[in-house]
């Protein structure tokens, strides 16, 4: 206790006049250890300046970072050459392993949602060595129709997912504005699209029905084939793995629409079918609900929308009009001059989360837990019934 304001003062500046001393040794003399700053017993308001201080002197260190992967991805070991494809030259600093033996030593633990049961025996182990700067990534591209994430609270600092409030992108694909407009020929377009609309589809029952829609459509007089284990047997070229293989890509380029319709109706859910079909199957993409894809950035000529018309008459009427008239149907390939497709199949994410763990000042900007990771994911994001809507006039 201090008896008088005097004896206060003094004691702070002698204090101040301590610190300013070590802060010089220590800036001088590399030697002079952190530890030796701490030990001295003095004012914790004074040590907790001095470490503010030291910060803001210390310039950030860019670090070589290693990524722990504690699941599979659909079975798939999870490498640096799997994840970083979209970004090789970030292997460099950025290393990515599935073995257990680096865990202790990593700087961030990626789960891969669908394959979480696969931690049941190590869960409790890493749990023990988690360190609160070495963030845990939940990473995931099903919708919450199909893919519960897991359920224990405050489990995950970060999130890789499709949806667009994700802290890393696992989209599967994006527009991105060309700086000059391209020469594309759309003339070159009609001439190879000789056949009206396709469903590639590997997954017929799903909660949204939508393949009782595509029926319906064939039904009320849409010309279109179906291919995959839902339709006409495709050898090799079925599933969604096997999205760009040549052999899918010749199947559908003949096709004037392709009917991206996902396997469930829910915010910012559109997959590697639809930004296929833009890319290079040169179709056009019919698609549910327009404000999905609207607010993916995707220009609204690009795609037709199930739900911009009262019926599915009237929708089906659309699109053998477009389809028959050359001049209404390359104005859906219009776009084609101003953006470029890019696909990424949900692997993007990993190139921004080595970047940001390469600063560690970084991870601690973003310091951050989900309380409820599965809510985030779920909660109001998803409509299935919408599809019955159109079934029912
Ligand atoms: C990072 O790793 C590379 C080799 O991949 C090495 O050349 C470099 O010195 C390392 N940098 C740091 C800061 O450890
Ligand atoms: C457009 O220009 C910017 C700035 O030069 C560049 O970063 C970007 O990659 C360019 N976009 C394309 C599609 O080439
Ligand atoms: C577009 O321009 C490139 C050169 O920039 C040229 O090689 C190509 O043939 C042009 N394509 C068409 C369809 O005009
Ligand atoms: C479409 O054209 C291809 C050749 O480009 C041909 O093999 C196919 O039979 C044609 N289909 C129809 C429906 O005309
Ligand atoms: C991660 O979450 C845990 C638990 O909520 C928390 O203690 C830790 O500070 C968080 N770390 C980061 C980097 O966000
Ligand atoms: C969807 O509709 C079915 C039957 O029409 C109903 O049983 C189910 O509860 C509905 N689901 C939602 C989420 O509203």
């Amino acid at each position: 206790m201090f008896s008088s304001n005097g004896a206060t003062w003094k004691t702070i500046l002698i204090l101040a006049i301590y610190t300013f001393i070590v802060l010089v040794c220590w800036e001088k003399f590399p030697k002079f250890s952190w530890t030796t700053v701490v030990t001295t017993p003095m004012n914790p308001k004074f040590s907790t300046e001095i470490s503010t201080i030291s910060t803001i002197s210390k310039s950030p260190k860019k670090r070589n970072v290693t990524i722990y992967a504690a699941t599979t991805y659909y079975h798939d070991l999870i490498n640096s050459d799997f994840v970083l494809r979209r970004c090789p030259e970030l292997k460099e600093f950025c290393k990515v392993t599935n073995k257990f033996s680096d865990a202790d030593t990593a700087d961030a633990f990626v789960f891969h949602s669908r394959n979480f049961y696969e931690t049941s025996h190590t869960l409790p182990l890493l749990k023990n060595i988690r360190k609160p700067d070495v963030p845990w990534i939940i990473w995931n591209i099903e919708s919450p129709s199909h893919e519960k994430l897991p359920g224990e609270k405050n489990l995950f600092n970060w999130t890789m997912t499709y949806k667009r409030d994700s802290d890393f992108s696992a989209r599967y694909g994006a527009l991105e504005k060309l700086n000059k407009t391209s020469n594309i020929s759309l003339e070159e377009i009609w001439s190879f699209k000789n056949k009206t609309a396709t469903w590639l589809g590997s997954n017929c029952e799903t909660p949204n029905h939508r393949f009782r829609l595509v029926q319906l459509m064939i039904q009320k007089g849409l010309e279109a084939d179906i291919w995959g284990s839902c339709g006409k047997p495709t050898g090799l070229c079925d599933g969604v793995l096997k999205q760009t293989e040549p052999c899918v890509l010749d199947l559908i380029r003949p096709y004037k629409f392709y009917l991206a319709i996902e396997n469930s109706n829910c915010k910012d859910y559109v997959t590697e079918k639809f930004w296929k079909s833009l890319e290079d199957r040169m179709t056009v993409p019919i698609v549910l609900r327009r404000k999905t894809v609207q607010d993916l950035g995707v220009p609204d000529s690009a795609y037709i929308a199930v739900d911009d018309f009262e019926t599915l008459d009237e929708f089906i009427q659309h699109v053998i009009k477009v389809g028959s008239d050359k001049n209404m149907y390359l104005k859906y390939h219009e776009w084609r001059k101003d953006y470029r497709v890019i696909f990424d199949n949900g692997f993007y994410g990993w190139c921004q989360l080595c970047r940001r763990l390469q600063d560690p000042e970084e991870v601690k900007r973003n310091r951050k837990s989900y309380e409820d990771v599965e809510r985030w994911h779920s909660f109001e994001m998803c409509d299935d019934n919408y599809t019955i809507k159109f079934m029912t006039k």
